[in-house]
């Protein structure tokens, strides 16, 4: 556990007679040893190199150590990130974790919060799979825009592996482990950096991907029985979340773009969820935005589901290609069915 003893900097006070803005203005991502490649997959179910990279671009994946955890993942990303911002733990207000593989059900914010000290801060978690980076960066930002909270920090960690059917091809060949964070700070209304955002939920097709609990009643007493069961490995029509990908992903950026006042043109980085390059590709080409402008680190990473953008977004924030003013479209996609996009300027 870090120790911090500095008296809180901020006062989460906000003036009635004020609007706020966001500013995004931190990043970071934990560093995972294991690397799993395409190769020894191959020697695990019926596959190869060559079928993996043509259909998803992946080509190795980051699989967790005995040690490590969402609570510590997710902490040191949250880490990395504030000293970015140039805060200090003690400053952080709120900490919202997307993930679905929490190591408690009841929620591992909490558990990253007093891992990385942040004593003031309020901590929950939030699920919405692919799309829980975007949703906990709306749900982020509604907190700040009313001046309740000025420093937070949106941490995305999954660690996949625990929810993967080791046996099952259509799926293993797909995830990885990983967690990435970013530290959003409340600034005056008139410069507010998240431009737009647009979100979705279609529940009716919730059997296309899912994780689901599965149970039997078991007496009790009397004649009254409870639930027993254990949630299940990833199940998904990968054809149907193709083309739900391909249909929504554009579209969703679309009216993020017209929402913001905005088109194609304006944007520097776009950062899809990272699960398919062929999915990147078809996006990319619908709205017209040229492939040297898309965010692809799948190749080294698989999808990471709620941590694929942070870290996406992180890589290119430390190599410089992300530079304060850049304009970046956000989309995160999956399960649920859900899907949204967010339109923001990196930087204070
Ligand atoms: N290695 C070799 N062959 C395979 C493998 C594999 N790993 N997996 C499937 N195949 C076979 C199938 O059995 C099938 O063979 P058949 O024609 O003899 O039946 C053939 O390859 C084609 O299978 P498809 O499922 O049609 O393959 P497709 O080109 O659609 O690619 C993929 C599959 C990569 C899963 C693709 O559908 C996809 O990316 N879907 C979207 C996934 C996604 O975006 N998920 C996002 C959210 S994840 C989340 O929220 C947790």
């Amino acid at each position: 556990m870090i120790q911090h003893n500095r008296a809180p900097a901020n006062s989460v006070s906000a003036d009635p007679a004020k609007t706020y803005g966001v500013a995004f203005v931190g990043s970071g991502s934990a560093k995972l040893e294991a690397v799993l490649s395409n190769a020894q997959l191959a020697e695990m179910v019926d596959t190869s190199d060559e079928w993996i990279a043509t259909r998803t671009g992946i080509r190795q994946r980051h699989i967790a150590g005995p040690t490590d955890s969402i609570r510590s993942l997710g902490a040191e990303a949250a880490a990395i990130a504030i000293a970015q911002a140039g805060l200090n733990p003690i400053d952080i207000d709120l900490i919202l974790l997307a993930t679905s593989t929490p190591d408690d059900l009841f929620g591992s914010a909490c558990q990253i919060q007093h891992e990385l000290g942040a004593s003031h801060a309020v901590a929950f978690d939030i699920t919405a799979a692919c799309s829980g980076f975007v949703f906990a960066l709306v749900t982020a930002a509604q907190f700040i825009r009313t001046g309740a909270y000025q420093n937070v920090v949106v941490v995305g960690a999954d660690l996949l592996s625990r929810l993967t059917d080791w046996h099952d091809r259509r799926t293993c060949v797909l995830f990885g482990d990983g967690a990435g964070a970013l530290v959003m700070q409340r600034c005056e209304g008139s410069a507010d950096h998240l431009l737009s955002f647009d979100l979705h939920s279609d529940g009716s097709l919730n059997d296309c991907l899912n994780a689901a609990y599965e149970r039997e009643s078991v007496p009790l007493t009397g004649d009254i029985t409870v639930q027993k069961g254990r949630f299940q490995p990833v199940t998904m029509n990968g054809r149907e979340v193709y083309r739900f990908a391909v249909k929504r992903v554009p579209e969703v950026l679309e009216k993020a773009l017209f929402y913001a006042g905005l088109s194609t043109h304006d944007i520097d980085w776009l950062i899809l969820h990272q699960a398919n390059q062929r999915i990147l590709d078809a996006a990319a080409q619908r709205l017209n935005i040229p492939a040297e402008r898309v965010v692809s680190n799948m190749a080294k990473h698989g999808n990471t589901d709620a941590a694929s953008i942070p870290i996406a977004l992180d890589e290119w924030v430390q190599s410089g290609k992300i530079k304060t003013g850049d304009t970046l479209a956000l989309s995160g996609f999956g399960a649920g069915l859900s899907w949204g996009a967010a339109i923001l300027t990196w930087g204070k």
